[in-house]
This record gives C-alpha cells, structure tokens and sequence, in this order.
C-alpha cells in the first residue's frame, strides 16, 4: 500500500505544477484545469496514505498543511488571471510554497 502511495506520490507532483501552468498560461483551455484538480485530489489522498503509513510525522504534517494552501492558491491564481486581477502576491506565496514543500519531501529541510 506505502509503495503505492509512493509511486502516485513521487509521480504526481510535477504533473501537478505543469497542469496548473498550462492552465494559467492558456486559460481558454478547460481539460488542463481539470487535470490540475485531478492530480491534486491524487497529491492529497497519496499524501495522507504515507502520512498514516508513517505514524504522522510532524514534518509531514506541516508539509501536508502546506500543500493544501498551494493547491488552493494555485486555483486563485488561475482564476484571478481570468478575471484580470492582480496576482503579485499570490505568485510570491505560489512559489516559495513549493519550494518548501519540494525540499521537505525529499527531506532536505526540516
Ligand atoms: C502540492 C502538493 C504536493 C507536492 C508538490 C508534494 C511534493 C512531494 C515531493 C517532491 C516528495 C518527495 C517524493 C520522493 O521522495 O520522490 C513528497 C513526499 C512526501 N509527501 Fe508530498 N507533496 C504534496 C502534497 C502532499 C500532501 C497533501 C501530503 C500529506 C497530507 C504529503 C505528504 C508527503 C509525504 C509523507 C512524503 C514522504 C514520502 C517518502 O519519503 O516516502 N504531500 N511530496
């Protein structure tokens, strides 16, 4: 089951990222933005899988927190961009959230 979890884990996530900038960058495509909802379902459920797998780790916990706000703040930006509202900020958060998300997951910090 872990592996598994793993597998959809470690195989997701940049489609994730390359989904939601395809989405943001050609909004007047739907199947994208879809995809990019799909694939955050598959980031959270894999996510809690290892997470109950490995006992709750604080770390994972916080990694876990962290990356159900860049999801959403994925879906913002994409919709702001439609709606012509600024995004600054929201792209400064975007960015140093998958930062820290991507180097917690292969244990680089924390
Ligand atoms: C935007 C969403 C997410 C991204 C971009 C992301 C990214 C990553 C990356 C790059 C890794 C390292 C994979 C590897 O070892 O090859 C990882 C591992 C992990 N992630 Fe995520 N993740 C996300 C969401 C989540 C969520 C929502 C949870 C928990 C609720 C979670 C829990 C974990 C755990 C427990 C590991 C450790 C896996 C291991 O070492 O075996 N992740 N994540």
């Amino acid at each position: 089951m872990l592996s598994m979890f793993q597998g959809a884990h470690e195989g997701s996530w940049f489609l994730l990222v390359l989904f939601f900038l395809v989405s943001y960058f050609l909004p007047k495509q739907k199947i994208t933005l879809m995809l990019q909802r799909l694939f955050a379902v598959i980031m959270i459920v894999s996510g809690v899988g290892m997470l109950v797998s490995y006992g709750f780790p604080l770390e994972f916990i916080f990694k876990g927190v962290l990356a159900v706000i860049v999801i959403g703040v994925m879906e913002m930006l994409v919709g702001k961009k439609k709606r012509n509202e600024p995004q600054a900020m929201l792209w400064v958060a975007c960015i140093i959230l998958l930062v820290v998300i991507i180097l917690t997951g292969y244990g680089l910090i924390f």
